[in-house]
């Protein structure tokens, strides 16, 4: 899948901590069909929320770096907390490099809501990043955002529980409070929560709009890609999905299978 980074023919560069980019990969092989994608999971690493934003930056470099390694031509940032804590510096770092970056999709709730109250999960390094912050002030003067801590969720959906009592039973703790300001938008501020949604669209009912940004990102990563002449020149041939893992790659291939994932081969991943 190599080839040199910025050509047409490299791989798209994705990276989570963990699954959850996978949320964000199904939307790019609808979207970009044609396209080879190189997903890097960084599991030895997950979960990255609770970690200072140092160590994420550290980690989201040795991920970019990898990726390049292999000549990607493009990297999407398919993790809501390294966005928040490094894109930033990523861009610095390697400026001749597109990048694509995760920020929960309050834009579009606060344009939609009717109560005027929308609710945001997402993991502590994500609410208290400045892209969030940036976000809430440009987008939602005057709509109240009552934001909660998605706490041991990512843990659970690593551990392949994307249902179940102890799940539903977490989940029920951070959403009533936004039920119960009035929200009817839930926001999904982290790239691994939309597996829950099933779930989570049963426990806020069916009145309240349930958003994530993976469609937004895939949209935006396509208009990148056209704009600098960089979309796969193969027509209407499928692409292929390459997973690396920097953790069990027997444990990534099941997860794949079990979450419905698109079919790949798994390596393993030795950051720089
Ligand atoms: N999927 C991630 C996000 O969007 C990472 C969560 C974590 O590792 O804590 O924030």
């Amino acid at each position: 899948m190599s080839a040199t980074p910025g050509h047409p023919h490299g791989p798209i560069g994705l990276f989570d901590s963990g699954v959850g980019g996978g949320t964000v990969l199904r939307h790019l092989r609808r979207l970009l069909p044609a396209e080879d994608v190189l997903y890097v999971a960084d599991q030895a690493h997950c979960p990255y929320g609770n970690r200072p934003a140092h160590e994420v930056r550290r980690l989201a470099t040795a991920n970019v770096q990898w990726l390049l390694d292999q000549g990607a031509k493009l990297i999407v940032v398919a993790c809501n907390t390294a966005s928040a804590v490094a894109l930033r510096a990523l861009r610095a770092q390697f400026p001749h490099v597109p990048f694509v970056g995760m920020v929960p999709p309050v834009k579009p709730a606060a344009l939609s809501t009717r109560t005027g109250v929308v609710g945001v999960l997402a993991t502590p390094t994500t609410l208290n990043g400045e892209l969030l912050q940036d976000v809430i002030q440009q987008w939602a003067e005057g709509v109240t955002v009552v934001s909660r801590e998605g706490h041991g969720l990512v843990e659970l959906i690593e551990a392949g529980h994307i249902e179940g009592p102890e799940l539903e039973a977490r989940l029920a703790a951070f959403l009533h409070p936004m039920l119960a300001a009035g929200a009817d938008t839930i926001v999904l501020g982290c790239t691994h929560y939309p597996y829950l949604r099933p779930t989570i669209q049963r426990l806020v009912g069916p009145e309240v709009t349930v958003l994530d940004a993976g469609e937004a990102v895939a949209r935006q990563v396509r208009r990148v890609l056209r704009a600098r002449n960089m979309a796969h020149p193969r027509g209407s041939q499928q692409g292929r999905v390459l997973y690396a893992t920097t953790g069990d790659p027997g444990h990534l291939a099941h997860q794949i299978a079990r979450l419905g994932l698109p079919a790949g081969r798994v390596i393993t991943a030795e950051l720089p």
